[in-house]
């Protein structure tokens, strides 16, 4: 234990170093980009309705009628939370709000009850989890609001066991953690936008060089080892980029230099989600799921991140109390490329999931640190934090869903299993 918090801590100003240099450069300039929109809100992906899940309980199979988990709305949970700041040492600093003085855990008391469904999506059982996850693997893909979804997990997880070290690289964005008792082993692989980008150099320009048919080879080339892949992307395309394709410049997002294109952040998107499905798909060592967890958006209000803007709410939305153009084009653009890919997935027997989880955390402008991220006299560039989760807080939920996809898949192989003794 001892060797866990001193390797924790060991990081931690590097990391507060470029988690702040990373957050105070972001952009936030889409409202430059009118833009005619779909009017359907948060549109659905079709799921089969009528088909059975079938589920292993306590050795027993059930069967239960599918029903989309992603769209409902928030309902009291008097129970939570399941873990603290003092039973958990995996919270974040900077999502360690009740640490920093916030007053308030309504927040905390929610859970989620889909449209659809018979029953509210159940609560996050770490026994459970861990026996669908013993003996295998887990790799979470993305930026730092995929980090803070990995360490909820951890958290949630410590109800049962706490995971060891088990880092193949001394690279605090690499981490690996085993659970020693399952066998079971997540692992971070941090990439800003998913394809291969480099970095400004600040001291000439504050402008990304994305290569947006260029696959991210720190994630693409390690996912051969992993059951499950959890991809998620967002926050970094806002940011002003130049955009390589074949090597060559195509276009730009908000980089105002002469004779490049602006071709807006969205043509970035839709490109980066396109080559990381192409090369989970092209991989061929890869015979996991991947899950792509979709946009989990920030919440300032009354002005932009670096403008004041903050996110005070202390209660969940109620269903289309309100909605925001960028997250739901990003969405859509998630949901469309993820519909490609999944048409060829089938073809070449793969396994491709939707963690719909925008709706849900689009609700939850409670569920952000605002100033409680950090001491009241810090100087962090992005003081009111309202696009990270507090921890525990709303993005523990993800793991329910995550739970509830897991179990889906565990049901398919049972089924197949069934279908291959009976012929
Ligand atoms: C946990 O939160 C409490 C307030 O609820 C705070 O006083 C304490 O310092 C925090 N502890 C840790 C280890 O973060
Ligand atoms: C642990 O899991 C890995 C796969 O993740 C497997 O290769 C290995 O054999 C397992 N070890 C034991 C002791 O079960
Ligand atoms: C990429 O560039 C090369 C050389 O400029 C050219 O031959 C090739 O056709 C281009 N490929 C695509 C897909 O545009
Ligand atoms: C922009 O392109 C035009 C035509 O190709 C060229 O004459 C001009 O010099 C370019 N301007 C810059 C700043 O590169
Ligand atoms: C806050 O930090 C920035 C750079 O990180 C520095 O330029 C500025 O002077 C600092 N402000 C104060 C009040 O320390």
């Amino acid at each position: 234990m001892e060797l866990l918090h001193s390797a924790t801590f060991s990081s931690k100003q590097r990391l507060l170093i470029v988690v702040t240099i990373a957050i105070s450069l972001f952009t936030i300039i889409p409202l430059l980009y009118p833009f005619v929109e779909d009017p359907n809100f948060f549109l659905k992906q079709q799921h089969p309705s009528q088909t059975s899940i079938i589920e292993l309980q306590n050795g027993v199979i059930t069967t239960q009628k599918s029903c989309d988990i992603f769209s409902g709305e928030w309902v009291p949970n008097p129970e939570a939370p399941y873990y603290t700041n003092t039973t958990c040492w995996a919270i974040h600093e900077h999502q360690n709000c009740m640490k920093f003085g916030r007053p308030d855990t309504d927040f905390i008391k929610w859970k989620w009850k889909p449209d659809g469904c018979e029953e509210d999506l159940p609560v996050f059982d770490p026994f459970r989890f861990l026996e669908i996850a013993r003996g295998k693997t887990m790799a979470f893909v993305g930026d730092s609001v995929s980090r803070n979804h990995m360490q909820s997990l951890i958290c949630l997880l410590s109800q049962v066991e706490y995971p060891v070290d088990a880092s193949v690289k001394a690279d605090e964005y690499f981490k690996r953690w085993r659970y020693e008792t399952y066998n079971f082993t997540i692992a971070a692989f941090w990439t800003t936008h998913l394809v291969k980008s480099t970095e400004p150099d600040t001291s000439h320009t504050n402008l990304f060089d994305l290569y947006l048919d260029e696959a991210d080879e720190r994630w693409t080339a390690e996912i051969g080892d992993f059951d499950y892949v959890i991809i998620s992307s967002g926050h970094w395309h806002f940011r002003p980029s130049v955009y390589y394709e074949n090597q060559t410049i195509t276009g730009c997002h908000y980089c105002q230099l002469p004779n490049i294109t602006d071709l807006t952040m969205f043509y970035g998107y839709r490109k980066a989600f396109r080559t990381a499905f192409k090369a989970i798909l092209d991989s061929e060592n890869f015979e996991g799921v991947m899950y792509l967890r979709t946009f989990a958006p920030s919440h300032f209000e009354g002005g932009l991140w670096n403008e004041g803007g903050n996110c005070l709410r202390k209660r969940p939305y109620q269903n289309d109390e309100t909605q925001d153009r960028i997250t739901m084009r990003l969405h859509k653009i998630q949901l469309q490329e993820f519909g490609r890919a999944e048409e060829e997935a089938k073809k070449k027997g793969k396994r491709l999931r939707l963690l719909d989880t925008t709706q849900a955390m689009w609700l939850r402008p409670d569920g952000h640190p605002s100033r409680y991220g950090h001491l009241p006299e810090a100087n962090v560039s992005l003081y009111n934090d309202c696009v990270h989760w507090c921890l525990p807080g709303p993005i523990d939920n993800l793991n329910d869903f995550l739970l509830a996809m897991l179990k889906r898949e565990e049901g398919k192989g049972l089924l197949a299993q069934a279908r291959k003794k009976l012929s």
